[in-house]
Order: structure tokens, then sequence, then C-alpha cells
């Protein structure tokens, strides 16, 4: 967790924000307020609600584990938005982080048009491999669904959402990969996006592919 370079936390004041997010369009809010903005330079910022001391998200806030996961997901060959800042913004009690969004649309936003043109189901499978190979690379994406996973231009799949993604240097066990994928089951019309015994079995093929 020691500061590398072009990671440090830089402190905005309140005229600094304001005049960071005048022109913004509000992406996701929620009750307690605005969760991700779309700044006027194309930027976007997400933003975390700073926790009580105590808590985890005080010593390791969510926007430092954002940039941390995007730096060792790429190192894994992972397409991730590009993080640009880390700030803390006192008077609204927030954490956040700007990234270059990474180009695409995420598969809950294309779903419907590869429906209509057809190519549903090779997605699908390509989808499905594509979170074999996350768990073969370690990757333990909790926040797996349809609207954290982006389609880019080019054919690949990335991730975004990443704050409470868990990456360790071994391939995920069976029952890592089965509980991997509870959150998206239980999403109507995404549970049926991702081949459960593929991706179970994608652990038992790797262990006899090695004897
Ligand atoms: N890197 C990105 N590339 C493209 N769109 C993004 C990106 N990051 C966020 N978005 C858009 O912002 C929305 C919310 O982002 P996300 O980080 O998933 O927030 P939340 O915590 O509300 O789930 C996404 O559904 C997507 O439409
Ligand atoms: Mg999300």
């Amino acid at each position: 967790m020691l500061s590398r370079r072009g990671d440090s936390v830089k402190k905005l004041d309140n005229d600094a924000f304001v005049n960071m997010r005048s022109g913004a369009s509000v992406l996701e809010a929620d009750s307690y307020g605005d969760k991700v903005l779309l700044l006027a330079d194309g930027t976007i910022v997400k933003l975390f609600r700073r926790k009580r001391w105590l808590s985890s998200a005080a010593w390791y806030p969510y926007a430092k584990r954002f940039a941390d996961n995007a730096a060792s997901l790429r190192r894994l060959g992972i397409r991730v938005p590009e993080i640009l800042d880390l700030f803390r913004i006192p008077s609204i009690e927030r954490d956040a982080v700007r990234y270059q969004p990474l180009p695409g649309r995420t598969l809950r936003e294309i779903r419907r048009e590869a429906l209509d043109a057809g190519i549903e189901q090779e997605l699908k499978e390509a989808f499905t491999r594509f979170v074999v190979s996350l768990h073969d690379s370690g990757v333990y994406f909790r926040s797996l669904h349809l609207g954290n996973v982006v389609y880019t231009p080019d054919h690949e799949f990335g991730l975004i959402d990443i704050s409470d993604a868990r990456i360790v240097d071994r391939p995920l066990r069976k029952y890592e990969r089965a509980r991997n994928l509870k959150r998206l089951q239980g999403i109507e019309g995404e549970s049926e996006w991702v081949d459960l015994t593929s991706v179970v079995d994608a652990h038992r093929k790797r262990r006899e592919a090695r004897v």
C-alpha cells in the first residue's frame, strides 16, 4: 500500500470540486447523493463516502483500492479504466477516483442489441470464457454482473467498478469460482449469461492438464 508515483491522493477544496464538476452529468446516484459523474472533459469521477474511523475503508479507502486494483488487473492483461487522479474532498466527505472511461459499453447496455443482431449466444460464450480466464488469473470479481463489464470496440471484455475485486497469485479454487457467480445468478435476465458448468469445470480441466 505504499504510495507510488502518480497515485498520491490530492486534497480538493470545495471551490476546486465545484469547478471540476461544472458541466458534469450524473451517471449514477443514490439516496446519499451522486456516485458517478461524467465530467465535461469526458473523464469519469467515482465518489466514495468516507466511512467512520475504525472501518477498513478509513485505513484503505475505496478510491485507493480502485486504483491499486486497476494496476494489478492491467498487469494481468485485463482491460480496466485508466486511472488519472485520486482525490480527497473534505467538504462533501468523499474520496474520489478520476479515470478515463474504458472504450465501449457495458454488457447490460448492449444486451438488447446483441439479441437483435443475433450475436447473443456468441457473446455469452465469449463472456463465459472471459470469466474463466479471470478465475484462472486469480481474480475474484465480487461485483460480477453485466453492468460492471464493458465490451470494447475491439471485441474484448473489460472491468469497471473494481474497488472490491480481489486478486490472488494462484488460480481460484472450485468453490471460489462457483461462489463468484452467485450474485450474477441472482439477477434476472443475466444469470444465463455465464455457463456455470463450464466455469466450475474449468478448474478440473486445468488440474487434469497439469498431470
Ligand atoms: N470505465 C467506464 N467505461 C464506460 N462506462 C463507465 C465506466 N465507468 C462507469 N461507467 C458508466 O457509469 C456507470 C456506473 O459505474 P459503476 O462504477 O459501475 O458505478 P456503481 O457503483 O453505481 O455501480 C456504469 O453503469 C457505466 O454506464
Ligand atoms: Mg457498477
